[in-house]
């Protein structure tokens, strides 16, 4: 399959391996998610240019250091070779994540339906998308009214739909226009795709997610599993600063990020990073600060246009293709995400906290509880300081949601 020709998309994930990390599990309910896990990579894709068949396959460069990642892109390469399977809906797919985002996933081997949802120029990115001559079949879908033919079926929806900051503004300045768009689609979500896994990057996302999960309760079809803020790039950045910092192959690098994401609740924990690296006092405040504040650098960088759209579309795909591979029964795949696991994991007043899981074939199937204990004091305190921001934010986004419950949804025919 490899060739000279080959480029590849690197998505590796976490590089541990169970061994090094073994905290423990605990079996989840759909109600509740609360457990202990360990970490594992995701494996990278390729595109095999060399071929006559042009598709994506699955590799990894760095398989001869982890037999995890061995066995996991067999697992993937198999189901490429069957045409891959899965149905992905991506809702706000024509905005500046959205179209990075549908371009990478149109590159998954494990995707045979990409279906692209926006209230604007959804035409056009659909039509350009559909000539890539990579298996995905893509339809576009726009307006209301063709939200539900856009989302039945789909193992996971998307949902980059909302404005994105200016220079000056907080995620939290995002809410008054972002949390009715979060509401109105995970109405249609559980009316059309009850058993997705549902992936929300709308900001501010530490009151989306809990608006999302209450819809879906009010509707009755909440699987805590299922309903997951994607957090993903405050680890891709934190990789990306931490290797550079200490001059790592960045394939070795893998610091978890837990809290919420939004300034002070972003909090990475240096102390857990892989490899063993030692850290300065100013080196954790510092690096501590720029992964905190890496949004807000782009933000201004752009100068009011918008925020992070490439790095997001490509932690986003990350996190997809890590979803489809634990829905595909590859046991071993660790992300960091924003789910309901907060009550066990952090304090009791939060039912919603970013922490690393185990995806599997329902979604979430452990939470890596463990790994927030023997933190630094330094993270002590900063786990402290950002519990009751977190809080606010979650308790805004539930007290929104209740304000005009949605209606039960319908009996799936
Ligand atoms: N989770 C993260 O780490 C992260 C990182 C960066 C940005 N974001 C957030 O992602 C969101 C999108 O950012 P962007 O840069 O792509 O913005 P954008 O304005 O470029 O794109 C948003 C898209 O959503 C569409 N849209 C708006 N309302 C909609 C609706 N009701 N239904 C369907 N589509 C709708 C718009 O037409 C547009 O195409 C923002 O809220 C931003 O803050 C999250």
């Amino acid at each position: 399959m490899a060739s000279a020709a080959m480029s590849t998309l690197n998505l590796t994930s976490s590089p541990l391996n169970k061994q090094q990390l073994r905290l423990g599990a605990a079996t989840l309910t759909a109600d509740h998610v609360s457990s202990f896990s360990s970490t594992i990579p995701a494996p990278s894709l390729c595109y095999s240019s060399s071929s006559s068949r042009s598709h994506w396959q699955s590799i990894n460069p760095t398989s001869r250091r982890n037999p995890w990642r061995r066995a996991g892109i067999n697992r993937v390469v198999a189901k490429s070779g069957a045409g891959g399977g899965y149905k992905v809906a991506i809702l706000g797919a024509a905005g500046g994540i959205g179209q990075p985002l549908s371009l990478l996933i149109k590159m998954s081997p494990l995707v045979s339906s990409l279906h692209l949802y926006d209230i604007a120029n959804i035409a056009g990115v659909t039509a350009d998308l559909a000539h890539c001559n990579t298996p995905a079949k893509v339809a576009g879908f726009t307006g209301k009214d063709e939200l539900a033919a856009c989302l039945a079926g789909a193992d996971v929806v998307v949902i980059p739909a909302g404005v994105p900051r200016k220079p000056g503004m907080t995620r939290d300045d995002l809410f008054g226009i972002n949390a009715g768009i979060v509401r109105d689609l995970a109405e249609a979500v559980a009316d059309h795709a009850p058993a997705a896994l549902v992936h929300v990057i709308t900001n501010p996302i530490n009151s989306t997610v809990p608006i999302a999960a209450e819809v879906l309760k009010q509707k009755g079809v909440y699987d805590a599993r299922k309903v997951f803020g994607v957090t993903t790039l405050d680890v891709v950045r934190a990789n990306t600063f931490v290797a550079a910092a200490k001059r790592l192959p960045l394939a070795d690098v893998d610091v978890p990020v837990v809290g919420g994401h939004a300034a002070a609740t972003i909090l990475p924990l240096l102390s857990k990073s892989r490899p063993k690296i030692p850290f300065t006092d100013e080196e954790v405040e510092a690096l501590t600060r720029r992964i905190q504040n890496a949004g807000t650098e782009v933000v201004d960088a752009k100068a009011g246009d918008g925020s992070a759209t490439l790095s997001m579309a490509y932690a986003a795909a990350r996190f997809v293709e890590a979803s489809l591979r634990g829905l595909d029964g590859d046991g071993e795949v660790y992300e960091c995400a924003f789910v309901q696991c907060g009550e066990a994991v952090a304090a009791p007043e939060l039912p919603f906290f970013a922490c690393r899981v185990r995806l599997g074939r329902d979604g979430v199937e452990e939470v890596m509880a463990a790994e927030l204990k023997g933190i630094s004091d330094y993270e002590a305190r900063a786990l402290e300081a950002l519990k009751p921001l977190l809080k606010k934010s979650i308790d805004k986004g539930i007290a929104f949601a209740r304000q005009q419950p949605a209606a039960p949804a319908p009996a799936m025919g």
